[in-house]
């Protein structure tokens, strides 16, 4: 069974991140999609861990084949944990690759594991949690952007 997580703090999850992970879940018989902290974006979280995961349960509630699951610490350790071999990013940007390239090598040197990049879908390219967040902040509406129950 070929299995792979979409890791991300999902703070909140956004119709972009529903792309990439519906996307995963037609190329793997089961996707793990996990919830853990980006230390470099703690101190602008919004939603807790049990926030974060109840909002996307509901927004892969449609996908059978997948789960969620919050972690702490490292990805590849979470990945060791569940016997997962394949993590599944998605790209934006040139600016997402560099740092995403540098993450999947780093997890594929301390463990077995590949990265899967995914490309964004055209009209996501744009679409940013953080974005979200102050566009909300401000009054914007982000109703085409997020799930209704985020
Ligand atoms: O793309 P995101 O949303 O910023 O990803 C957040 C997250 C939590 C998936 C990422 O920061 C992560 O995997 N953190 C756990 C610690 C870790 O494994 N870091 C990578 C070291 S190479």
């Amino acid at each position: 069974m070929r299995r792979a997580v979409c890791p991300g703090s999902f703070d909140p999850v956004t119709n972009g991140h529903i792309d990439i992970i519906s996307r995963a879940s037609q190329l793997f018989d089961e996707v793990v999609v996990a919830i853990g902290v980006n230390k470099s974006k703690a101190s602008a979280r919004l939603f807790s861990a049990e926030e974060r995961i109840e909002m996307l349960e509901k927004a892969c509630a449609e996908f059978p084949n997948v789960t969620v699951a919050g972690f702490e610490g490292l990805r590849t350790t979470f990945c060791e944990e569940n016997g997962i071999r394949a993590i599944v990013k998605g790209l934006r940007a040139v600016s997402d690759f560099d740092y995403e390239l540098q993450m999947a090598q780093m997890n594929s040197s301390l463990v077995d594991v590949e990265t899967i990049f995914i490309p964004t879908s055209p009209e996501y390219s744009f679409l940013a949690s953080s974005l979200v967040k102050e566009v909300a902040m401000f009054g914007g509406d982000v109703s085409a952007l997020v799930p209704p129950f985020v």
